[in-house]
């Protein structure tokens, strides 16, 4: 499985890149405004995109199929790591198909049924983001919403990629490893739960006491 850091932040972002295991960004506006006292937004965009050297979403913010399509034609100038991120309504769907054509890479976003997973591979979209979080937030399952994408996209061999997104927590990260998701984008105090396990610490701590008190060196 993928992972992806969901932020907007380049010091996180350069954080996790230098464990080397970050395989792409999501960014999505409330994400950015975090950041408005970094300067430029493309600017931004284009560093993140340097750093990752990896998919890279970035999200619309028109309304209308017309403005959407714009707005990604002038996003995917900054990079060709740039994904755009397309709300899921019928203004995205149809922004979506005029996309595709132009071979420009789209994430359908705000996703929270298997429906609209349809409806975004039927149009084109590159990827799929099922917000699991934001389902569990509201007493839904989220994960049996990515479980019945993963099993119809499978049924037609459907090559639109799942992101499980809105994760909160690394149970989120297992549940979406063994559903088959084939991204998972999560905050960097995901990545860094992730890693943590008291055992290791424990015996990082006994290895290193036991090894100063035989004298030997390494180097
Ligand atoms: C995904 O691409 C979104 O940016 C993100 O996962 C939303 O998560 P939230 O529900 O924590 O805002």
């Amino acid at each position: 499985m993928q992972l992806y850091l969901d932020t907007g932040n380049i010091d996180e972002i350069k954080e996790i890149a230098a464990w080397g295991v970050l395989d792409g960004v999501t960014t999505n506006p409330t994400l950015l405004s975090r950041e408005k006292d970094r300067g430029d937004y493309r600017a931004l965009l284009k560093e993140i995109c340097d750093v990752v050297q990896g998919p890279v979403s970035a999200e619309v913010t028109a309304l209308d199929a017309e403005g959407m399509v714009r707005q990604a034609q002038s996003l995917s100038k900054i990079s060709e790591h740039i994904v755009v991120k397309i709300p899921c309504i019928p203004e995205g769907l149809k922004a979506a198909g005029v996309l595709f054509e132009e071979g420009i890479h789209v994430n359908m976003t705000l996703t929270f049924s298997p429906l609209q997973a349809i409806l975004a591979a039927n149009a084109g979209a590159a990827y799929v983001s099922p917000f699991v979080g934001r389902l569990d937030d509201i007493g839904h399952e989220g994960i049996n919403q990515v479980a019945r994408i993963r099993e119809i996209f499978d049924n037609y061999g459907i090559d639109t990629r799942i992101i499980f997104a809105s994760t909160r927590h690394p149970e989120h990260v297992m549940q979406a490893a063994l559903i088959g998701a084939d991204i998972c984008t999560m905050p960097a105090k995901v990545f860094r739960q992730m890693v943590k396990h008291p055992l290791t610490d424990i015996g990082l701590k006994r290895f290193l006491d036991d090894w100063e008190k035989t004298g030997f060196s390494i180097e």
